[in-house]
């Protein structure tokens, strides 16, 4: 059981403080790990937390070169960070990320020993449009050329980010598992980390964490908040009997 908690750029030193909570919770909690992925300049201070994992928010496909304002995969893992979160709807669209720019990201991520968290999702438009599926297969096919079981993907459809609109879990059973099946016919494929993210609380965790096919949970705005994300951290640790 993966949860991620995804800062955005939001974060201050003095909110490190409630890390230590988090942290105490997950050292009685082995069965999940937690990433923190805070703003570039808060990574080398989070990875001294004990028990927690740490990635960036973004990397650069080019180890290094003249990208004012980038930040390579290399120098993130050099801050401390295991993971990286790639193709958030939020860089494809303030960022124009295509599916080619995420695949390149991930495979300079991969080649660094970082361990890639590409965020896969279907905007309001193309729900309605029926075009789900198709959009998510399309997605996960250009992921094809890289290296399986070196990667997670967490399903974040486009309308539930910060929306408080929650899918319908058997929707999400249904589409974490068309993204096994779409990354590869081969055995690997059931090897493939699937999370869920979007709008997800410490009232509607439990919902997710249900789900068959979901192995975790990207957090947006609940990781802002360290009391529900403590919560919902908590619930992770009952999930056989919920
Ligand atoms: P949210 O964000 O939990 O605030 O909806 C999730 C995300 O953007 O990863």
């Amino acid at each position: 059981m993966l949860i991620v908690g995804n800062w955005k750029m939001n974060g201050a030193a003095g909110d490190l403080a409630s890390l230590g909570l988090i942290a105490n919770t997950v050292r009685h909690t082995p069965s999940v790990n937690v990433v923190i992925c805070p703003p570039y300049t808060m990574l080398a201070t989070v990875s001294t937390v004990p028990g927690l994992k740490v990635g960036a928010q973004d990397c650069h496909e080019a180890d290094a070169g003249a990208f004012t304002g980038c930040v390579s995969a290399s120098m993130v893992k050099a801050a401390g960070a295991e993971y990286v979160l790639l193709g958030h709807s939020e860089r494809r669209l303030h960022h124009g990320e295509t599916n080619r720019i995420v695949g390149a990201k991930a495979a300079a991520a991969i080649k660094v020993g970082l361990i890639p968290i590409i965020c896969v999702g279907e905007t309001a438009e193309e729900r309605a449009a029926g075009r789900t599926s198709e959009i998510l297969v399309e997605q996960v096919r250009s992921l094809s050329p890289l290296p399986r079981g070196r990667y997670i993907i967490a399903y974040e459809p486009i309308w539930a980010i910060g929306t408080g609109t929650i899918p319908d879990a058997r929707d999400v059973e249904r589409m974490a598992a068309l993204i096994r099946s779409s990354v590869s016919h081969e055995a690997m494929s059931s090897g493939v980390p699937v999370l869920y993210g979007g709008s997800v609380t410490d009232i509607n965790a439990v919902e997710f964490l249900r789900v068959e096919n979901v192995d975790g949970l990207l957090l947006g705005g609940a990781s802002l908040d360290p009391i529900m994300f403590d919560r919902i951290i908590q619930l992770c640790r009952y999930r056989s009997t919920i």
